[in-house]
């Protein structure tokens, strides 16, 4: 499972390069306005700036929500970088516009998924990346997990080659969860990513083996 981190915070972009386990970043407007990244111009910066600091793919989200509108900031986010993936919201023009990316040979990742057969319309659009929302799905008393296997087993029955890159990841469960369901990709905040490194036997047994080195030593 590929470990994109979601986030617009450098700081964290470039701990998360450091541990040498992600494979790529998502952002989206609220969180670049989190890190205080307003207007246009300090908005593409900033993406190159995340481009700089990572290996993978980074995707980088449209404002439009016309065709029109999408494939004009889609081209510009497009020619960045060769390690953008245009981000486009799952409306009609989002499809429209994914499959419009897809055909020019330019990658798309549709977000806010909510549901499979919103999932089933981005890959026949062939969209790079479909990206399910499970947290704020578990938020309505919805379960987000199971809108990942929904998927699995569409994606599957069909082999549609686009990646399910599981969103709103909020936990290191979401993350096991999500491994065991077999999505492609999960994008995290870096606690949940760090968090998966805990565990209190881990620290006794190495506490312990120092302790036993120095006896000898
Ligand atoms: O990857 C999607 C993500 O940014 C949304 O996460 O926690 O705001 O639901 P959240």
């Amino acid at each position: 499972m590929k470990f994109f981190i979601d986030t617009a915070n450098l700081a964290q972009i470039k701990e998360a390069q450091a541990l040498g386990v992600v494979d790529g970043v998502t952002t989206n407007p609220s969180l670049m306005a989190k890190e205080g990244i307003t207007g246009k111009d300090n908005i593409l910066k900033h993406y190159v700036a995340i481009c700089n600091i990572v290996d993978g793919d980074v995707s980088a989200e449209v404002i439009a929500t016309d065709f029109e509108g999408m494939v004009r900031e889609g081209e510009a986010l497009a020619d960045l970088h060769p390690q953008i993936v245009v981000k486009l919201p799952m409306i009609a023009d989002g499809i429209k516009a994914c499959k419009y990316f897809t055909d020019k040979g330019i990658r798309v990742n549709m977000t806010l998924v909510f549901s499979a057969g919103q999932a089933l319309l981005a890959a026949k659009a062939g969209a790079t990346y479909v990206s399910p929302f499970i947290g704020r799905l578990d938020d309505i008393s919805t379960d987000g997990l199971n809108l990942i296997s929904e998927i699995r087993l569409i994606y599957d029955n069909y082999e549609y080659e686009t990646e399910i890159l599981a969103a709103s990841v909020r936990h290191t469960m979401h993350i096991i969860d999500c491994a065991k369901l077999g999505a492609d990709v999960m994008t995290g905040p870096l606690s949940a990513i760090m968090g998966l490194l805990k565990h209190p036997l881990t620290d006794i047994g190495l506490a312990q083996f120092l302790s036993d080195y120095k006896k000898g030593n």
